[in-house]
């Protein structure tokens, strides 16, 4: 494993523990082109599917057919404007008004471990755990270096990728465009996964045959949104969860992001990941640099099963830093869903009481604490306690709420300001907005332009006061709108265009200050539901609220494409009330407590006015998720029926790492009459150890016959698979739990 240098073909090999990713220099001019990422190889010399043995060969041999090496060739880092037509990484405008520019091999370095991206979130690793490669590429002409870093990992089939730009030459430059990697490959006939949605709706899975021409998916609302996200999936036509050559491309990112696919003539594949060119303009004076974030590229020879474990465990083991990464989360119990805006004091405390009473470990209060806010339209920015609601102030509630035997958590939502608010009426320049232009408001309200550092300053001056006030132990960092109106009072002219990224860059700071200065603060990041979740924001907080959709069913495809590329440990799930205030639909205690079991678990209903056979399955429910949780954070997911592909039924499994025990979920949508039993495959288990099955809530009773006597080999329940009877009426579940004999 690690990375090697092969002098004589000028080859860079860099090997995981079941992947090889080949790329090398070729050509007396030292273009760098990318030959290889799939299963494992021993010998390094693969340079040859670069094709540059035939036509158009390479510019030393025909020079006259420059512009057709260009558009062909498998770049590693393609650029703008010299004769390669497909999708580009890298664009500049110069002082001259030039866009184009040709980047060749200069130097490399293999260095043990891996170093950080300046402000940027990103993987993380020591010497032992991995290695990188950085190539430092040139642009004689501009001065313009770029230094692309590769890195890997000794326990995960993944490729890091990243890109900086210096500017060594003697004028401004402007970047226009920067990807973060590209993946030059042929088109296999592949198929292509992206995650598409809206709000309450995030992250389903959509999957067709990638065709000619450009596939993207995109953002340009200042976040990764609610709408498309920053991961694509390239996949054999026939891969499915099991089997088949997946690559899986993620960004770290959480601002304006582009995927894309461009196949082209030959039926080449270039996928490409970085930030969105759209809006985007970076002046890079001499001697200043630029680093793009951080693109995953995953690798699975078997399917997306693969895939998915491959993120998880990167993400676990290499992303995730909290004090809780490794930790059970308390189960909280969150006030939105249960009072909205109408709350005070009292009525915290009764929901406190009732909630130390059922074991409820945590209480959050949501948003309307602060300012004047009684509803969505106010008070942004004013983050100084409402001590009209709050009657005592907020230390009184949170040592009431301490004293009862539960911790405190709070919602801010930080980057905002209200045009009704004491802020913005004293600093209207502090919001996002075009000079001469009024912005638009969504949810009546604006964005803080975070490019200036003293609306930084203020801004955390206020969190972390609030912070130091009470012993507050979690916080909900939300962001309920999109950006648009992009202006600075501050930025002039020819940097306008760096807004969109100083944006995001200073909520990374933000974020960054908060979790180093209150180290044991357990911090879940949440926009409007799920509209920024990605590995930018897991970087500082180890879940992320997934939807603001909290129905059993419609959860089970968010969860679905959540859990594709996120570790079930970071998917914010809770339990609410039913009729579901999103959807409307009724489902029974139990299945939503099943379906929260896959993400965090909590709470988010008035404990005090659920039905009273509701409220008494609390206690073993958390008894359950303490039972369950440690399977459910650090096991291998597995998935073996999607609601969402077959309309009727889900069914995934989360096996422990030593393969001892697993727990299987089972969620039939709607009841079924007159049907045989479903035949269920597991996947995962050792196959020579003995399992017993462990119906949760005792509901073997109802599947006699699939009985907890017996016991069977771990083939015999991935091979011929275990029934599972019909469960009666409308959206029952089964829990099994798969434990060594
Ligand atoms: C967003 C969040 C909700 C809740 C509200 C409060 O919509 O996703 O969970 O916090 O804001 O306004």
């Amino acid at each position: 494993m690690g990375i090697t240098f092969y002098e004589k073909e000028k080859l860079f090999k860099l090997d995981t523990p079941g992947a090889s990713y080949v790329c090398g220099i070729f050509d007396k001019e030292g273009f760098l082109g990318h030959a290889y990422f799939g299963p494992g190889l021993e010998e390094p010399d693969v340079g040859y599917l670069c094709r540059t043995q035939e036509p158009p060969y390479v510019p030393a041999v025909n020079n006259r057919d420059r512009l057709a090496f260009y558009d062909s060739f498998p770049f590693e880092y393609p650029t703008h404007g010299l004769g390669d037509y497909r999708d580009d990484c890298l664009a500049v405008r110069t002082a001259a008004g030039n866009t184009a520019l040709k980047l060749t091999y200069a130097s490399h370095e293999i260095i043990a471990g891996k170093k950080p991206l300046k402000g940027l979130p990103a993987t993380f690793g020591d010497a032992d755990q991995c290695t990188t490669l950085e190539v430092l590429l040139k642009d004689e002409i501009l001065g313009l270096e770029v230094i692309l870093s590769y890195s890997v990992f000794e326990d995960v089939d993944a490729v890091l990728r990243s890109a900086r730009i210096v500017n060594r030459g003697n004028e401004e430059i402007y970047l226009t465009k920067v990807m973060s990697a590209c993946l030059d490959m042929d088109n296999e006939s592949y198929d292509i996964i992206t995650l598409h949605g809206s709000w309450a709706r995030e992250r389903h899975v959509n999957r067709r045959p990638l065709s000619k021409g450009t596939q993207r998916v995109s953002s340009i609302r200042g976040e990764s949104g609610h709408q498309e996200h920053p991961f694509m999936a390239i996949m054999d036509h026939n891969a499915d969860q099991t089997m088949g050559n997946v690559w899986g491309i993620n960004l770290v990112y959480s601002g304006n992001f582009v995927a894309g696919c461009y196949v082209n003539q030959f039926d080449s594949l270039r996928a490409y990941i970085g930030i969105n060119p759209e809006d985007f303009c970076w002046k890079l004076m001499p001697g200043e640099e630029f680093t793009a974030p951080e693109a995953v590229i995953v690798y699975s020879d078997t399917g997306l099963g693969g895939m998915t474990r491959n993120f998880h465990d990167l993400y676990r083991n290499h992303l995730i830093r909290s004090a809780y990464k490794d930790k059970k989360r308390p189960v909280l119990i969150n006030n939105w869903e249960a009072t909205y805006f109408d709350f005070d004091t009292d009525k915290l405390l009764a929901i406190a009481d009732e909630a130390a009473k059922v074991g409820i470990e945590m209480l959050v209060m949501d948003d309307g604490w602060f300012g004047y806010r009684n509803s969505d339209n106010s008070s942004l920015g004013d983050w100084k306690v409402n001590e009209s609601k709050l009657k005592g102030g907020l230390k009184y509630l949170v040592d009431e709420v301490n004293r009862r035997g539960l911790k405190f958590g709070i919602w801010f939502e930080p980057e905002m300001i209200s045009p009704d608010s004491d802020l913005y009426r004293a600093h209207p320049d502090w919001a996002i907005r075009i000079a001469g232009r009024e912005p638009g408001q969504a949810r009546e309200q604006y964005v803080l332009d975070l490019s200036r550092p003293e609306v930084v300053e203020h801004t955390y001056g206020q969190i972390s006061e609030v912070l130091h006030s009470a012993n507050i132990e979690y916080v909900k960092w939300d962001m309920n709108r999109p950006l648009a109106d992009m202006g600075s009072a501050c930025l002039p002219a020819d940097r306008m265009g760096e807004l969109f990224h100083r944006y995001v860059l200073a909520v990374y700071e933000l974020q960054e200050r908060l979790v180093s200065d209150f180290p044991n603060l357990l911090l879940e990041n949440c926009s409007g539901g799920g509209a920024r979740f990605d590995p930018g924001m897991l970087y500082y907080s180890p879940q992320i609220w997934c939807s603001d959709d909290t129905d059993a069913i419609e959860r089970l495809s968010i969860q679905e494409g959540t859990a594709m590329v996120y570790p079930l440990s970071a998917m914010g799930a809770h339990v609410s009330d039913c009729p579901n205030h999103a959807v409307g639909r009724v489902t029974p205690f139990r299945t939503r407590g099943y379906v929260a079991l896959a993400g965090t678990f909590g709470y988010e209903l008035d404990v005090t006015r659920i039905p009273e056979e509701d409220r008494s399955m609390i206690p073993s429910q958390i008894d359950m998720y303490h039972k369950y949780n440690d399977l459910v954070r650090m096991g291998d997911y597995y998935r073996m029926a999607s609601y969402s592909e077959n309309h009727e039924f889900d069914c995934y499994m989360v096996v422990a790492k030593d393969k001892s025990e697993a727990l299987v979920t089972f969620i039939q949508v709607l009841g079924r009459v007159n049907c045989h039993s479903r035949r269920i495959r597991l996947q995962g288990l050792d196959p020579g150890l003995r399992y017993r099955l462990e119906y949760v809530d005792g509901a073997a009773d109802e599947s006699k016959g699939e009985g907890t006597d017996r016991t069977y080999l771990g083939e015999t329940l991935m091979k011929a698979g275990l029934l599972i009877r019909n469960p009666r009426g409308d959206f029952q579940g089964r829990l099994i739990h798969v434990v060594e004999a």
